[in-house]
């Protein structure tokens, strides 16, 4: 896993698929740096299962490149499929067979003897906490104990790059988090992982870098800082005691703020959103606007100064795109022709 130090693990230029008219997967370019947690993010139908596939060789291209390692996903497939491994958006497993057998089943057809297929099959349910269910059938696991088996299955051989479609849909909290334990102790030994998901808060945890997709084409790509200052620097939160003060700080906020100040809802609550490039960093600007706000005899109740999560970035980053297509949502107008 030290050949590739320097090489990416995944680079891809202009990547095509098309399904009938359907462009699923339009003009893909993705450099994917080797060791780390790289999350494609996209809404339903975006491309994302479809960009796993080609990468993953189970799929081909109909134009473009891609290359795992340096190696081509068409021209070096067999090469390719010996270095990866996936995890799909749909269980893997068999459901009739329990725990253990899927795992031991799936060591012998990597060509384990039965010995060492039992000792892995085990070492891994017991590194996935599911020791106490390996012997119940997989119809019997919970939806977070079916994730955990299927990711599981597809490392019983370490990969170089693991493909993790979608791990945590349909997961509660508490599920969530023992996945991402898992990949991050994944990524600790080496392996380099492709993540997509629909949540940004997922990809905010374990991705050093995200593309953002949508309509089969990348949005945006940097860090998760990156893309959050793209959209803005922050954003500011007050509760006044009395909400007939209201207006008179909405206009002192935004005076002092330099932005436009949203009423919110609730009466006695004001939003802004710090746009970036300002002379006064978030803090300093939210510790002056309290301060005038004070000055002026008006009380403060509860104030909150926050990064911009990635949802905001998310709908900002979509919006733009559907104002950029010409105003309707391009994946909308086709389930519409379809319907
Ligand atoms: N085998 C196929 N045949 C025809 N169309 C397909 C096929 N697979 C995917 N598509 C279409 O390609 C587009 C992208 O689908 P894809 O499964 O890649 O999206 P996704 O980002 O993985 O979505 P989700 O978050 O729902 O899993 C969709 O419009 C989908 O209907
Ligand atoms: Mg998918």
């Amino acid at each position: 896993m030290s050949d590739h130090r320097g090489q990416p693990a995944i680079e891809t230029t202009g990547l095509v698929k098309t399904f009938g008219e359907n462009r699923a997967v339009d003009g893909v370019d993705l450099v994917v740096p080797a060791g780390t947690v790289y999350g494609v993010l996209g809404p339903n139908g975006a491309g994302k299962t479809t960009t796993v596939r080609m990468l993953a060789t189970l799929l081909r291209p109909d134009a473009g490149e891609a290359r795992v390692f340096g190696l081509d996903v068409v021209g070096q497939a067999a090469a390719v499929r010996s270095r990866v491994s996936l995890t799909g958006q749909y269980a893997s497993v068999d459901e009739d067979l329990t725990g253990m057998e899927n795992l031991v089943l799936l060591a012998r057809l990597l060509g384990h003897r039965k010995p060492a297929a039992r000792e892995r099959a085990a070492s891994l349910l017991e590194a996935f906490g599911l020791t106490a269910a390996a012997d119940r059938q997989v119809k019997a696991y919970s939806g977070g104990m079916r994730r955990r088996l299927d990711i599981a299955a597809s490392i019983i051989n370490t990969p170089d790059l693991l493909f993790l479609d979608e791990p945590t849909t349909g997961l509660d909290p508490r599920s969530r988090n023992q996945v991402w334990d898992i990949v991050r102790a994944v990524v600790a030994q080496g392996t380099t992982v492709l993540l997509t998901t629909q949540y940004l808060d997922e990809a905010d945890q374990l991705a050093g870098r995200i593309a953002v997709i949508d309509t089969g084409r990348v949005i945006a790509e940097g860090s998760p800082g990156q893309l959050k200052s793209s959209v803005g620097s922050g954003s500011v939160h007050v509760r006044l005691r009395e909400s007939h003060q209201r207006a008179e700080a909405q206009e002192l906020l935004t005076r002092v703020l330099g932005t436009s100040v949203q009423a919110d809802a609730d009466p006695v609550g004001l939003t802004a959103r710090l746009m970036p490039g300002g002379q006064a960093g978030p803090a300093e600007l939210a510790s002056r606007a309290l301060g005038e706000l004070a000055a002026g005899g008006i009380v403060v109740d509860d104030f909150s100064l926050g990064q911009p999560s990635l949802d905001e970035v998310f709908l900002a980053l979509t919006d733009r795109n559907i104002a950029a297509a010409g105003g309707t949502h391009p994946t909308e107008a086709k389930q519409e022709a379809v319907a």
